[in-house]
């Protein structure tokens, strides 16, 4: 693997790392007269979020790489914006997801476009993948919000 897709697949497993724990905020903290459909929502979020952690962990050991594995390494790679431990209307919350997940769907496609120039072609699938999970709940939570 080159040293370039290393350090992408590595920040981009820093920040569903922290996801994990901006999910979990937004799930706690959500008010609102939508708090029974996102506080769930949020939670299948954060499951996923869990599972795609440790398949892209896993894919960074397989080519020979070292996944990031502390939140001190994660938090200086990031680039997630966290909120404060206080209540958010369910608007914020969407809108904060939002723009989350425009930002993983951009990192997504460069990743399948490093991939490719790789030639590994099961990364580029992995993410490919990634990538239309991702545009589908684009579509739906500006669908929610519009
Ligand atoms: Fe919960």
């Amino acid at each position: 693997m080159s040293k370039k897709l290393n350090e992408k697949l590595n920040e981009y497993l820093a920040n569903q790392q922290v996801m994990y724990i901006k999910l979990h905020n937004l799930h706690w903290y959500i008010t609102g007269r939508s708090f029974f459909t996102l506080h769930p929502k949020l939670e299948e979020l954060y499951e996923q979020t869990a599972e795609i952690m440790d398949t892209v962990a896993e894919r960074i050991l397989a080519l020979g790489g070292s996944p990031v594995a502390s939140m001190k390494k994660a938090l200086s790679l990031t680039s997630v914006k966290e909120y404060d431990d206080a209540p958010i209307t369910s608007e914020n919350v969407v809108k904060a997801l939002i723009s989350d997940v425009e930002y993983w769907i951009k990192d997504s496609k460069e990743i399948v476009k490093l991939a490719e120039e790789n030639e590994d072609s099961v990364t580029a699938d992995l993410f490919n993948g990634y990538l239309g999970e991702y545009q589908k709940l684009l579509w739906m939570l500006k669908a929610y919000i519009s």
